[in-house]
Formats: C-alpha cells, sequence, structure tokens
C-alpha cells in the first residue's frame, strides 16, 4: 500500500523533504488540544522513542521532544508536505525525525529508520487551523480558494472533482455517512442540478449552496450549515477513517510492552473507532474508561477543543502461544504489503 503513497524521511539522506519558500511566510497558528493530558497520560521519559503521527504545528511534538530528549527521539509523521517543512523550521535543533507519511504506514517508516518498537503514540486527528487557514485549500468555507481539502496536494483527487462527478445517489450516501447530515438527499440534488450549467469549484460556492437548503430557523445556528458536509468530503478524500482503522490495527505491534497509545478524536465516526479497537484488542488494556476531554480553561482558551475526545491505551504482553486476534504482524515481515 505504501508504494502508491507518499513517503519522506529527512535526515541520514534517506529521503530529504524538499524546502518551499511559501513555507517562510508565517508562523504557526494551531494550538494543540488536550497537551497536558497527552503528556501526564503517554508519560514520555527520557532517552524514549515516541511517535507523534500527527505532526500538524508541532505543538505535541515539542513537549514530547522536551521530555525525551537529549537521547530520546520523536519520529513525527504528516501527510501534509507543508506542515512538515513548516515544523522542521520551527523545531530545529529538537530530537525530532520527520516523514511526510500517513500514520497507518508507520511500520514502514519504523523500518526504514531500523526502528523495531517504540514507547509512544499520539494521533492527533483531523485537520490544524493552519490548514483551516489557507485559502488555497478549501477547508474553510470562508475562503474563496479551490475545494481541494486533501491533506496531501500530490495524493488523490481534489474535492471539486469529486463533486463534479459522482452520482446524485452516491454523493447524498457520502455526505450522510461521513457528514451525518440529514439533508444529504437535497444537498446532492443541488449539486448535481447545478453542475451542468456551473460546477461547484470552491469553498464559498459549496457553503452558499448547502446554506440555500437550509431552512431560515436552522441558519440561525452557531455552526454553519455547511460544516457537515465538508467534514464529509475532507473525509472522503482524503479516506480518513481507512487510515484511522489501518493505524488502529497495525499500531500496537509497533509499542513495547508498557508502550501507550493515544487518540485524540473529534466527530462520533473517529471516537466509536478508537473506542471499538481499544476495547476489543488482546494486545491493549484500556486505560481511559471514559474519553478525556478539554477543562474549562481550555475551552475557554481554544474553541477548536470543544469536540476532542482523547483515550489511551496500553500494549500488553502477547497472548499466550503468539495468537493475535485482531491485526497481523505488519512490522515483523519486512517487505509484506497488506
Ligand atoms: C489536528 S492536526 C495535529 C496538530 C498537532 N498535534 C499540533 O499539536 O500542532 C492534524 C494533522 O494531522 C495530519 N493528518 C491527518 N490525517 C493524517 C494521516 N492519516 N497521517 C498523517 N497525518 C495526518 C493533518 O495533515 C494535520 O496536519
Amino acid at each position: 500500500m505504501l508504494a502508491d503513497r507518499a513517503l519522506r524521511i529527512d535526515g541520514d539522506g534517506i529521503l530529504p523533504v524538499s524546502h518551499h519558500p511559501s513555507d517562510d511566510r508565517d508562523a504557526a497558528i494551531h494550538v494543540s488540544v488536550l497537551l497536558s493530558e497527552a503528556i501526564e497520560w503517554l508519560q514520555p521519559q527520557p532517552a524514549q522513542i515516541v511517535v507523534d503521527g500527527t505532526l500538524g504545528a508541532g505543538g505535541h511534538s515539542r513537549a514530547l521532544a522536551e521530555r525525551i530528549q537529549p537521547d530520546g527521539q520523536v519520529i513525527a509523521l504528516d501527510r501534509d508536505p507543508s506542515a512538515i517543512r513548516r515544523a522542521s523550521r520551527d523545531l530545529a535543533g529538537l530530537p525530532i525525525r520527520f516523514a511526510q507519511a500517513n500514520f497507518c504506514d508507520l511500520a514502514e517508516v519504523l523500518e526504514l529508520l531500523q526502528i523495531d518498537r517504540v514507547d509512544a503514540v499520539l494521533l492527533d486527528l483531523g485537520l490544524s487551523s493552519d490548514q483551516l487557514a489557507d485559502a488555497d485549500r478549501g477547508f474553510s468555507y470562508s475562503c474563496d480558494g479551490p475545494l481541494d481539502l486533501r491533506f496531501d496536494p500530490d495524493e488523490g483527487e481534489p474535492a471539486w472533482r469529486l463533486l463534479a462527478g459522482l452520482q446524485e445517489d452516491r454523493l447524498a450516501n457520502l455526505i450522510y455517512e461521513f457528514g451525518e447530515e440529514r439533508l444529504s438527499r437535497r444537498i446532492a440534488r443541488k449539486i448535481v442540478e447545478r453542475r451542468t450549467a456551473s460546477p461547484v469549484r470552491t469553498a464559498t460556492e459549496l457553503a452558499d449552496l448547502v446554506w440555500s437548503c437550509y431552512p431560515a430557523s436552522a441558519r440561525r445556528n452557531r455552526i454553519h450549515p455547511a460544516t457537515r458536509t465538508f467534514q464529509a468530503l475532507r473525509i472522503a478524500v482524503n479516506d480518513e477513517l481507512k487510515s484511522l482503522e489501518i493505524a488502529l490495527r497495525r499500531t500496537p505491534d509497533l509499542l513495547k510492552v508498557g508502550g501507550r497509545f493515544a487518540v485524540i478524536s473529534f466527530h462520533s465516526l473517529e471516537d466509536r473507532r478508537v473506542k471499538q479497537a481499544f476495547r476489543s484488542d488482546p494486545r491493549l488494556r484500556e486505560l481511559t474508561r471514559k474519553p478525556l476531554v478539554a477543562g474549562e480553561a481550555e475551552l475557554a482558551a481554544n474553541p477548536r477543543a470543544r469536540s476532542a475526545k482523547m483515550r489511551v491505551a496500553q500494549r500488553i504482553d502477547a497472548p499466550p502461544d503468539g495468537a493475535m486476534a485482531v491485526g497481523e504482524p505488519v512490522a515483523r515481515r519486512p517487505g509484506k504489503r497488506r
């Protein structure tokens, strides 16, 4: 599977991440959610090797690196090449290895780095405020940029192309399934009606179209009516739930016994999968019976933390006779692909 996905690792000449002049433009704006909780529960210690599977603006990576240095290492992954470039600039000097990769390919990344198992893995799902604020990528409905929505602009199809080509019923199902949007049929019909004359190409056009499908009373809601449709399209173009499912299946084998695995999710489609995996996987013991959520101070300072839920599990000893009921020990089998 890795063969058709991007994987670039810095340092040691493995595969250098190129520098892009636009990355020097701004400072990162994303504020990490549940930062102190993630540190408290992952318990990073000096000399450990820990993975941040979703680098973003690097807040979690920085906090992890400060605790494992000088002899430990953070392996930081992101699908988005601009996140990698910006964070590698901002976090220079800390013991962090950066890789442009999907977290579901962590086994291959570790294999390239000749790392057997790690002490902790963190996944902070979804998108960052920096991606949201980038007008060229279409994540925010208030930006007039092209409706792209890909984390890695070189992988897969942009969302506008999906809207231009997908059959009406498939579009409706996608918006319903990944956005839990009850007006999905109406929205899909409108997109299809409109596209013969002028297909939806920008984020604002889609936001206006969804808005027009809603009754006036619902438009006064604090949450923009297009939020669920944008979420659905983003999940679809990035195949987000599949990456999460693969990572939940594969990551336990990459953890040392006693190692910790934390996932911060932002909607029920993700949280349900994390909860189910943590409870049913014989390689794991769930440490958080209830998901951890942001406290009042964090909620006041960072509205993005509103929907964040963190669950943490710990790798336990392999069951006797080595029988793994869930997932294959792929990290032990270099060269094997799923
Ligand atoms: C919520 S942000 C992470 C923020 C980060 N924890 C921080 O403190 O700044 C999520 C990041 O994960 C990346 N991402 C999403 N899905 C991914 C995947 N399957 N593999 C690797 N990175 C992913 C996104 O590109 C985005 O930069």
